[in-house]
């Protein structure tokens, strides 16, 4: 099962990014986690500039996730809601709304945040965007890593080992889901 890892953060040390990559080490056997890591290139959504063709990063985002099986989703919390460098990228990929290439791409959420409530908003409002786009979300577990600071050595491995176990049962989950689908 291929998945298309995304963190919703440009931040060097980003700790939704740290997420990611231990969720590529702890991936099951039978699963290959790629991150696309570009989202600092696609430009803000602008329908004059999607009438003329997708940006070359857009096309990018768009082929990266039409390659893979599923979705890997780390998103950071931003005033309660999805970040925008985020959200941005998810309304590029839902066009053109009638075959795009979220619509049936299963995905499942994770995110970390220095705060205690680890994201909860955040992977809440992106479930609801994934109504619109018709991306069937998996329910659980959620993987809310708050107080991210205690979970995460200074090189950003995920040093806490019950938040280890959470992201490998998540993505055990995933794995068992994406392969009990019927073939598209
Ligand atoms: C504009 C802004 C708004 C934020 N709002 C929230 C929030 O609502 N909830 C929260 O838990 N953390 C919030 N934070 C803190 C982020 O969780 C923190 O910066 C985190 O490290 C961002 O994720 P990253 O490490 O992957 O970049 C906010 C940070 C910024 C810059």
């Amino acid at each position: 099962v291929k998945v298309c890892g995304i963190a919703g953060s440009l931040r060097r040390t980003s700790y939704n990014r740290s997420l990611l990559q231990a969720a590529v080490q702890l991936a099951p056997e039978r699963m290959s986690i790629a991150i696309f890591d570009r989202l600092g290139d696609v430009p803000l959504y602008n329908a004059d500039v999607e009438a003329r063709g997708d940006p070359e990063a857009v096309v990018a985002l768009k082929n990266a996730i039409r390659e893979a099986d599923a979705l890997l989703i780390a998103t950071p919390e931003y005033n309660y809601g999805v970040p925008g460098v985020l959200k941005n990228a998810i309304d590029w990929a839902s066009r053109p709304p009638s075959g795009s290439v979220l619509a049936g791409k299963p995905a499942a959420l994770l995110g970390a945040s220095p705060g205690r409530t680890g994201t909860a908003r955040a992977q809440l409002a992106l479930r609801q965007s994934f109504v619109f786009t018709q991306t069937p979300v998996l329910l659980g577990p959620e993987v809310l890593v708050g107080e991210a600071q205690k979970k995460f050595a200074d090189d950003g491995t995920l040093s806490d080992e019950p938040t280890r176990k959470f992201v490998r049962g998540l993505l055990e989950r995933l794995l068992a889901w994406v392969e009990a689908m019927p073939k598209r």
